[in-house]
Order: structure tokens, then C-alpha cells, then sequence
């Protein structure tokens, strides 16, 4: 058996408490596929992923979407392997599509400061697309969202540090189905 299997990753003695349920993220990524269906009904956006924490989100929001959309990736990295952000937002992959008069709906797995959606923001607004909406699948309760121009909110919870669903700590845990809060050995 690996470190990579089923059993080995949800026995970790650093998984916490179930904070979102695979039940429960479905039913919310389809509520807000729903809703992005009928805001963009007649057009084509463009779902730009920021890898990679938003990989599962975005594959799964893509789905309930009932409309042609693109998709498109982005890399961006401030935390590093570090559970705490630099403060400095590093771009590691840039998009292929060029954003002119594009619909573009930035998917995000999680706003905490704000450094990186502030990041994206600024340079794809400078790419001219013909609008810019942004969708996390969670945000934190300190996160101002208004100030962020962020439209679409999975869920908004506290400060736990948490991984699953596309979110890491050190790169382990993106492949767990649900949200549980990570419990590093020095807590
Ligand atoms: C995470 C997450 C967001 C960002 C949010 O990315 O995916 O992009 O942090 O934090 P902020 O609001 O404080 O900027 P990370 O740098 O960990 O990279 P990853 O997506 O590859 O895990």
C-alpha cells in the first residue's frame, strides 16, 4: 500500500473534523452551476482555473454548468508549502486564451486574504476581457467579498485551516472527496 491510497490518506492522525461533506459540496456546486447557467444564458464563458487548489471545484462546477463553456488555467503560488502566505503572489502558468471580449468567470477554491484574487484580478482586467466574474467555492468570514468583487460564494467559514477537495497541505490531502480541518502536530 502508498502514502497515496484511499485508506492511508483519510487514516491520517492529522485529518480533523468533517467540515463540508462530499454530499454537501455536490449539492452547492450544483446550485451555483445553476445559477451561472441562467446569469450567462446565451453566451459562452470562459471558466479560468487558478490552479491548483480550484482543479476539483472548477471540474465540478464546469459539470453543472448547462452551457458551451471554455475552460482555461492559471497558476498562481503564494503559500508555497507553507501553511502561512509570503505576502507575494508568484505567477507559475499563464493562460493560453487570449481574454479580449470574453466572458471570463475566475474560479477560485478559496479567498482568504485576498492577496491572490487581488493579483488576478488586476492583471486579467488588463487583458481586456468583456467582463470579470469571480467564483470561490469558499471564503473565509474575515474575507471582504464586496471589496473583492466576488459574485459566487460556495460557503463562507472560519478560520480553520482546512484541506480536500483541491486544497493541500504540502501537496497532500487535493484527492480527499469532502473538507476536513487539517491538525498539524504542533496544535
Ligand atoms: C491558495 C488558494 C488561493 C489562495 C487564497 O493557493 O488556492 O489561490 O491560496 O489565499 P489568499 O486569499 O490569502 O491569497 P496556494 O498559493 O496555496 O496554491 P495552490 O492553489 O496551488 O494550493
Amino acid at each position: 500500500m502508498t502514502d497515496e491510497s484511499p485508506s492511508r490518506l483519510t487514516s491520517d492522525d492529522h485529518l480533523g473534523r468533517v467540515l463540508l461533506s462530499e454530499e454537501q459540496l455536490a449539492q452547492r456546486i450544483i446550485e451555483i452551476g445553476e445559477q451561472v447557467t441562467e446569469d450567462y444564458a446565451g453566451r459562452r464563458p470562459l471558466l479560468v482555473c487558478v490552479l491548483r487548489g480550484a482543479y476539483a471545484f472548477c471540474t465540478e462546477l464546469a459539470f453543472s454548468i448547462d452551457l458551451p463553456v471554455e475552460i482555461d488555467f492559471i497558476a498562481v503560488s503564494s503559500y508555497g508549502s507553507s501553511t502561512r502566505t509570503s505576502g507575494v503572489v508568484r505567477l507559475v502558468k499563464d493562460l493560453d486564451v487570449d481574454l479580449s471580449g470574453r466572458d471570463v468567470i475566475l474560479v477560485e477554491d478559496i479567498v482568504d486574504t485576498g492577496l491572490t484574487l487581488r493579483y488576478l484580478r488586476r492583471s486579467l482586467e488588463a487583458r481586456g476581457p468583456a467582463s470579470l466574474e469571480v467564483c470561490t467555492l469558499l471564503a473565509r468570514e474575515s474575507a471582504d467579498l464586496e471589496g473583492l468583487g466576488v459574485r459566487y460564494v460556495g460557503f463562507t467559514i472560519p478560520g480553520d485551516f482546512v484541506v480536500g477537495f483541491g486544497l493541500d497541505a504540502a501537496e497532500r490531502y487535493r484527492n480527499l472527496r469532502y473538507l476536513a480541518v487539517y491538525e498539524p502536530e504542533d496544535h
